[in-house]
């Protein structure tokens, strides 16, 4: 069932660009109220989940009735706003015991997170969500343009479902550069807690990217990224599972104890390669490990990226060379993915018709379209094998 949220006067000025936010956090579109007294009985009966009101309303008598209609009803989750982060109104509403602040109007996603950190007022259930990896053996063939491609087309797609990024190149990451993120949590502050690397947490450190899709940083702190091993990468993507519809993380691209973990807890694998030998042999190494550590052959999805006329190997040569079929063909495009990456946006933002866009959406269709949502007893449990000891436990 759909949960429901009252509006309480202009307290988020223009509605309709919020709308897409609420209903990815499964809202019934917003009920509008004029007064608290109009709003008393619902609160009481239980029939609203989420209230936002200014705290103007909250001035003199107002925080007494706010107070008494909350007392019975601690399961109401609570927004404030206030045209500015003034001190006074923050103050009050706090004292009030209101849930979160905002500045009024807020952009779309400021309304996004504060509704994260809510959403376990209301009861949010567990999402079992998708993982997805993307590796490729050797560096510069593509993995991180597919990672943030794979997930925008995932949120565009999905309007009622939150997508994550994971970026597990440490010192390296370069999933804030495409998407033009700064100044934010990465995942070394959720290891850092790894006690509670739980859905709150990992809810509270996020950055969200509009348009229900987050990220999650790569640490740029070596010390911090020497913690950051197979147990912890495990952790944070069943915390990832557990808050996201979908997850997809761009791996480190040397085999090592990380990657494996994050292959591990994958349900598909995106293999990325180029045409050129080079590349083609890792891929070939790569296929192999993964069948020493008892993947099915359907796990991984193999993907060649920058096809283009002037291939030397044509894609066939390439799936002779790796013994099986290439599943997608992205084309060559230099200069749009120079301009969204300049820009710091997904290619389909910038090109949503262009070849390489519909290419993408292909891709996610394939590769995580058909991962039904299954519980974990229902899961066929490959026999496990230890590979150089990397196989966590
Ligand atoms: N389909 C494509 N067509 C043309 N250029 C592409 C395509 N995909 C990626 N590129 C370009 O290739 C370069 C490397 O891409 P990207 O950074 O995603 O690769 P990577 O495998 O993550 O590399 P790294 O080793 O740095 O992690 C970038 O300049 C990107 O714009
Ligand atoms: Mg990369």
């Amino acid at each position: 069932m759909l949960h429901r949220l009252i509006i309480l006067q202009d307290a988020l000025g223009a509605i309709e660009p919020l709308l897409p936010v609420f209903a990815r956090a499964g809202f019934a579109p917003p009920v509008v109220r004029e007064s608290l007294a109009q709003v008393v009985e619902s609160v009481r009966q239980g029939e609203v989940e989420l209230l936002i009101l200014p705290i103007k309303l909250l001035q003199g008598h107002g925080r007494f009735d706010f107070e008494t209609m909350l007392r019975d009803a601690d399961r109401v989750a609570t927004i404030g706003t206030a045209p500015t982060a003034d001190a006074d109104a923050i103050l009050t509403g706090m004292r009030a015991g209101i849930g979160e602040f905002l500045v009024s109007p807020p952009a779309p996603a400021e309304l996004e997170v504060a509704l994260l950190r809510l959403q376990r007022k209301w009861g949010a259930t567990a999402v079992r969500g998708s993982v997805t990896a993307v590796y490729a053996p050797k560096g510069g063939v593509g993995a991180t343009t597919i990672a943030v491609n794979c997930g925008y087309a995932l949120a565009a797609r999905r309007t009622d479902a939150q997508v994550a990024i994971v970026d597990l190149n440490m010192g390296l990451g370069d999933v804030t550069s495409q998407l033009n993120l700064q100044g934010l949590y990465d995942i070394g502050h959720l290891v850092r807690k790894l006690d509670q690397a739980d859905a709150e947490l990992l809810q509270a450190i996020v950055t969200p990217c509009g348009e229900g899709l987050f990220a999650l940083p790569a640490s740029d702190d070596l010390e911090v990224a020497e913690q950051i091993q197979a147990d912890a990468v495990s952790r944070v993507l069943a915390a990832c599972r557990a808050s996201f519809a979908h997850t997809i993380v761009d791996c480190e691209h040397a085999f090592g104890a990380r990657t494996v973990a994050a292959l591990d807890s994958a349900d598909r694998i995106i293999v990325v390669l180029q045409s050129n030998v080079a590349s083609i042999r890792a891929t070939k190494r790569t296929l192999a490990l993964f069948k020493q550590l008892d993947f099915p052959e359907d796990k991984a999805i193999i993907v060649l990226n920058r096809e283009g006329p002037g291939d030397v190997l044509s894609w066939n040569d390439v799936a002779k060379s790796l013994g099986r079929a290439v599943d997608v063909r992205l084309p060559n495009a230099f200069q749009l993915t120079t301009d969204a990456q300049t820009r710091g946006i997904p290619v389909a933002k910038l090109a949503p018709n262009a070849p390489l866009s519909a290419a993408f959406n292909v891709l996610v269709t394939r590769a995580i379209g058909e991962v039904g949502v299954l519980d974990e007893d229902d899961r066929a449990v490959p026999k496990k094998r230890g590979l150089f000891g990397l196989r966590r436990k």
